[in-house]
């Protein structure tokens, strides 16, 4: 469901790498890569990929997120984290297969009832894990499983997020190389 892999020493300066707006979902923000060539050399000796991910962006994230599952066909996500926001993120299973994601017609991860994602209610789920992260962590997950965000609110967490759709979670896991 999650891994955390090893912790490399030092981040990219965010400021080249963030570029225009792709899309937000409530607090989280998707900006396309300011400085391709920029990334490359970053992450050249750091990690690399047997499979190809589908979309590499920029991610800031402003605020704590309720239990939800990214919106499909994403199976795997890469974080690097530059700047964490002191977050923990928590992997939830239903306590039941009768509970259903709450939906409406707006998306906002911090507000279970103004949604187009699919959002869940602490109540209904147990806690499977989680995870601390830290400046230099990467963390691989599947984001189709339950997931939420707990972070200090006054910050903002950013990451470096490698994306991958329907290709199998655990086949991904395999094709991850860490370099150092
Ligand atoms: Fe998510």
């Amino acid at each position: 469901m999650f891994k955390k892999l090893k912790s490399y020493h030092s981040v990219p300066d965010w400021t080249r790498l963030k570029g225009e707006p792709i899309s937000s979902y409530g607090c989280v923000h998707l900006f396309n890569i300011l400085d391709k060539e920029y990334l490359k050399s970053f992450f050249h000796d750091v990690v690399d990929f047997n499979i190809p991910p589908a979309v590499i962006s920029y991610v800031e994230i402003t605020g704590s997120i309720i239990p939800h599952i990214d919106p499909k066909p994403i199976t795997g996500v890469l974080n690097f984290v530059i700047e964490s926001a002191d977050a923990t993120t928590t992997f939830w299973i239903k306590k039941s297969d009768d509970i259903k994601e709450g939906k409406v017609d707006q998306v906002n991860f911090s507000d279970i009832n103004k949604n187009d994602a699919p959002v869940f209610s602490e109540n209904d789920l147990t806690k499977y894990g989680e995870v601390r992260s830290y400046s230099g962590d990467f963390i691989f997950m599947d984001s189709s499983k339950i997931h939420s965000v707990d972070m200090n609110n006054n910050l903002i967490r950013r990451m470096v997020s490698w994306k991958w759709v329907t290709i199998d979670y655990n086949l991904l896991s395999k094709n991850i190389k860490l370099l150092f």
